[in-house]
């Protein structure tokens, strides 16, 4: 058996199901690009079958990535694996990923019609052949199909192995055993793994794949579980966000079998030093910060504070730390970034972080960095990849902001003006609210006379201090059920809100 770990990575399908979030295809391509830098063998970009959107995303990472395989999910249902393929047809390495629910509990509650049978028995001998039709469907669009057991966690073995062997027969060429409800702990998830290799007649001809969610905060372990069994392919997203509590997190996986690699004997493709950066591009982009104590790329994974701690990691650093920081890509000795830096410090800065920027982008990067610099004493990595996400994926500004004003306090009635200019024209209104938020919310909407519904309201810090950046995330819902994200950032968070809903509104007016 081979003793490399495939790493599958799913943050722009499964990841993007995250409550809350959604990606457009630039967005998409972007962070593919980071993938790409990061090494995945696979990239599962979306579902094309979904919405146009997903299907434009699949299009577009499948025609630029080159190194890694670009997939696309599909159900086992013809029209969507057509699409799969449809969208695939310029990838260097397509996949296609189809499957079924395999477990009772999916077959019965899912499949619930007569069509597809009356009795489980029937239901369970249909939901096989639909399995064994997909993946050889499946196999005219691509070389390269996974099959998904849907809730393989949870499905009875004897019938798992039937269905697994029956799509290795039709040409499945990995064969991926989700835990798609996080029910499973490792122990049983490594034990259901072997089982596979010992059950299934023709395993041989296929890479067991894990897929393992995060109910119970065990995806990652049983992860490594599956792998201490026999999967050689590992899928997860960076940051380990999801659908509920989200997937195995792909850097706590890698860096476990990087720094394990004693008890594993397994090794990854992956260039882990892209790590650190490819976290917080995702969680730029996706508006879903990362916690400080998050394994491998959190704020504190590497600080140490305590006086034992410090003392004993100045004498020797491999007291408190079992990795270095310098493996997953955060800087060794770090440059204080102000207004006095300069354009050179910014560069090079930048270039750290991984962009490229040319000398006309720099030049506005630069403007917008002594905006925010003489707000605050120090400008952190986190600012800049704020400002620079406004600069890459910038919107028509519809309306622009000219003038905020608000009145509020514990004893006063919450009151905002706002002055707008609208293509040009400019527009003011006030009105009270529940908060000075709110109050500035309802003036926009009477200035601009639109009706958004205001589905989510996120406020984070995204650098630390008193002097930090606020960043607000709002999520619009505007005619017709479109939902778009907002983002805004300003150091007063009263800005920062109005910034992100004027950000919505200008994104649903491009729409
Ligand atoms: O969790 C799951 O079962 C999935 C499949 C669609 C692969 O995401
Ligand atoms: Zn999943």
């Amino acid at each position: 058996m081979s003793d490399k770990v495939a790493i599958f990575d799913t943050t722009l399908r499964d990841g993007e199901q995250a409550a809350g979030t959604r990606l457009g295809s630039r967005e998409k391509l972007t962070i593919a690009r980071q993938l790409a830098r990061l090494n995945v063998d696979v990239i599962e970009a979306g579902y094309p079958a979904s919405s146009p959107e997903d299907f434009k995303s699949v299009q577009l990472v499948a025609q630029e990535i080159q190194g890694p395989s670009v997939c696309a999910l599909s159900r086992a249902v013809p029209a969507d694996i057509e699409a799969c393929a449809k969208a695939l047809a310029k990838a260097r390495r397509p996949r296609i990923h189809t499957g079924i629910g395999v477990s009772d509990i999916h077959i019965a509650g899912k499949f619930r019609d007569e069509k597809y049978g009356r009795t489980l028995g029937e239901k369970k001998a249909r939901i096989l052949k639909m399995a064994a039709d997909a993946v050889r469907l499946a196999r005219r669009g691509a070389d390269d199909v996974e099959f998904y057991a849907e809730d393989a966690g949870r499905a009875d073995p004897a019938y798992l192995f039937e269905v697994l062997e029956a799509a290795i027969a039709a040409g499945a060429t990995v064969l991926n055993i989700p835990d798609t409800t996080g029910y499973t702990v490792p122990e049983q998830f490594g034990a259901l793994i072997r089982s596979i290799r010992e059950n299934v007649p023709n395993i041989a001809r296929a890479v067991i794949s894990v897929h393992c969610h995060n109910d119970l905060g065990l995806a990652v372990a049983n992860s490594l579980a599956g792998v201490r069994n026999g999967a050689r392919q590992v899928e997860g997203t960076i940051n380990g966000i999801g659908e509920r509590a989200g997937n195995a997190a792909l850097e706590e996986v890698v860096m476990a079998l990087r720094t394990r690699r004693d008890y594993f004997g397994l090794a990854t493709g992956i260039e882990t030093r892209e790590f650190y950066r490819t976290s917080r591009l995702v969680a730029d982009m996706l508006g879903m910060s990362v916690p400080p104590n998050k394994a491998v790329v959190g704020g504190n994974a590497f600080s140490h504070s305590s006086g034992i701690h410090v003392d004993g990691f100045l004498k020797q650093r491999e007291t408190y730390e079992i990795m270095h920081p310098e493996d997953v890509g955060l800087p060794e000795s770090r440059v204080v970034l102000t207004a006095r830096t300069g354009r050179a410090g910014l560069r090079d800065r930048l270039k750290k972080l991984g962009y490229a920027l040319s000398p006309e982008e720099l030049d506005r990067t630069y403007q917008r960095f002594l905006a925010v610099a003489d707000k605050k004493q120090e400008v952190f990595d986190e600012d800049l990849v704020a400002i620079l996400h406004d600069q890459i994926h910038p919107v028509p500004e519809t309306y622009r902001l000219e003038y905020l004003h608000f009145y509020s306090g514990t004893a006063a009635i919450p009151t905002a003006a706002v002055r707008l200019s609208i293509k040009g024209e400019v527009k003011e209104a006030a009105a009270v609210g529940d908060g000075p938020v709110d109050a500035a919310c309802k003036a926009i909407a009477q200035v601009t006379n639109t009706s958004a519904r205001l589905v989510r309201y996120e406020i984070r810090a995204v650098t630390s201090g008193t002097g930090a950046l606020g960043e607000v995330t709002v999520n619009l819902e505007g005619a017709g059920g479109r939902r778009v994200m907002g983002r805004g950032v300003s150091t007063d968070v009263i800005e920062a809100s109005v910034k992100a809903y004027l950000d919505g509104l200008n994104k649903l007016a491009a729409l």
